[in-house]
């Protein structure tokens, strides 16, 4: 009887006593969002801000400069985070000391201006200091800070060459007629071929696993679809997100949580680069998101499977821009990201792209 008594009189204290945790995603999916993008937390409450992938902050600002750190304030210091799989996410915890409007922005270059800003307790969105006046002010402010995008290498083309390799193992002999970008190494044919295996969807990531392999002329790869819709179209290094002329394109496989989907093979007929992305768009763009894979990349030169990688997530950033523009009512007519075709290159391969597949190799038995 004593015992429920003291209980009692615990529960009633305990809903002023008790603080609120709330958990926020610092760019999650691999789009630059806070989400929530805002909170209504009491005095007392924390706010823990788990960091996603790519390399954010969670900066203080003010209303009226929602991309410039606020003298005095907290800041997390960037959190490079390479993978939703590591075994613990970075996380900065914001305490709340009082009801003002706590204003907040990833201080990436780039990523503010694209819309990627954060409030505690803003006013409702009847008032012009609401959440989406601080972010369309925000967007309107350094929106247009195209040359502060991340920095994408524009490596050159490459240059590229028709071979023949004579291959002897144990009694017979292969010719093969190959291309090949410099940089490759001597091609071999596979005696016997072997299956590289590539899981579409990783551990339910958007990503390929392995995402980056060396296979040899006459090896197979296979792609075996897991959870969600995903495809695999092969691309060409310098449009990561777009199909390739001609190139191999495997369809969307809806495939149900949990389960294994179909697996497809593609046979490698030379060594030359192959790029490819699953171009499933709904609800973020996976290429964008990182969704890319390479075969036989040169890794030694500037067309490696890191520079590809980053092309891939420019478009994201250019995309990001695009819908928070036209979604703002308060962005300039100017904003656009006009200019920002400076960091990204827009060379094409001459006649290369428009090569690979036609010439395959040619294995004659002697
Ligand atoms: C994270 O971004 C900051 C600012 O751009 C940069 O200085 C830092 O090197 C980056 N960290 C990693 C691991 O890429
Ligand atoms: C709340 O107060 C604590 C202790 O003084 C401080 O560390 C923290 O930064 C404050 N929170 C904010 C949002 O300023
Ligand atoms: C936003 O623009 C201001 C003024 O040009 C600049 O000082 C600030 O660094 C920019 N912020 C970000 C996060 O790029
Ligand atoms: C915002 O609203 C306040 C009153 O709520 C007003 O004093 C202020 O002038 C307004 N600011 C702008 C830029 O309209
Ligand atoms: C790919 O999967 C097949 C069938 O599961 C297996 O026989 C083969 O050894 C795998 N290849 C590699 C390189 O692991
Ligand atoms: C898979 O994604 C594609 C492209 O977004 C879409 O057209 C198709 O309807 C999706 N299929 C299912 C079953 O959701
Ligand atoms: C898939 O498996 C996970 C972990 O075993 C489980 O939590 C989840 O509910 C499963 N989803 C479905 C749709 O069966
Ligand atoms: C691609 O694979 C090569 C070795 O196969 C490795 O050295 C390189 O770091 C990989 N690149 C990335 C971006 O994973
Ligand atoms: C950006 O917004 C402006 C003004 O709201 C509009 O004129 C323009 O067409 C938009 N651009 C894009 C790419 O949505
Ligand atoms: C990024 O946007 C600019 C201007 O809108 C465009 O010229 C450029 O080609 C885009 N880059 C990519 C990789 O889509
Ligand atoms: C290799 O050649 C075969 C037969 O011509 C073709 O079906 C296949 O698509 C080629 N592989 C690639 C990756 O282009």
């Amino acid at each position: 009887m004593h015992s429920r008594i003291i209980v009692a009189s615990a529960l009633a204290v305990l809903p002023a006593a008790l603080a609120t945790s709330w958990d926020v995603s610092v760019g999650p999916n691999g789009q630059f969002i806070f989400y929530p993008e805002y909170v209504l937390a009491e005095v007392g409450d924390t706010v823990n801000m788990i960091f996603h992938p790519k390399n954010h902050s969670v900066t203080q600002s003010s209303f009226d400069a929602p991309c410039v750190p606020l003298a005095g304030g907290f800041n997390s210091g960037f959190q490079a985070v390479a993978s939703d799989s590591d075994p613990t996410l970075p996380n900065f915890v914001i305490t709340v000391n009082d009801t003002n409007p706590i204003w907040v922005h990833c201080e990436q270059k780039g990523h503010c201006g694209a819309g990627m800003v954060f409030a505690i307790n803003p006013p409702d969105a009847t008032s012009n200091h609401s959440f989406a006046a601080f972010q369309a002010l925000a967007i309107e402010l350094n929106g247009t800070q195209t040359s502060e995008l991340p920095a994408v290498s524009t490596p050159p083309a490459q240059s590229w060459s028709i071979a023949t390799a004579t291959v002897t193992s144990d009694s017979s002999t292969w010719v093969s007629t190959y291309t090949s970008y410099i940089g490759t190494p001597e091609p071999t044919y596979a005696p016997s071929p072997v299956t590289h295996n590539i899981t579409v969807g990783v551990n339910g990531q958007l990503a390929f696993g392995p995402s980056n392999i060396s296979a040899s002329i006459g090896d197979i790869v296979s792609f075996t679809f897991l959870a969600k819709n995903h495809s695999v179209v092969q691309s060409s290094f310098s449009e990561p997100c777009k199909p390739l002329n001609n190139g191999f394109n495997l369809g969307f496989q809806p495939v149900a949580a949990n389960t294994t989907g179909p697996t497809f093979s593609i046979t490698i007929n030379d060594t030359t680069p192959i790029w490819g992305y699953c171009a499933q768009t709904s609800p973020v763009s996976h290429c964008g998101s990182g969704m890319v894979f390479s075969i036989n990349a040169v890794e030694s030169g500037p067309n490696n499977f890191a520079a590809f990688l980053a092309l891939a997530e420019s478009t994201l950033v250019n995309s990001t821009i695009a819908s928070s523009n036209s979604t703002s009512s308060a962005a300039s007519p100017s904003s656009t990201g006009k200019g920002s075709s400076g960091a990204i290159p827009s060379f094409r391969l001459g006649g290369v792209t428009a090569l690979v597949g036609v010439v395959a190799a040619v294995m004659l038995m002697l």
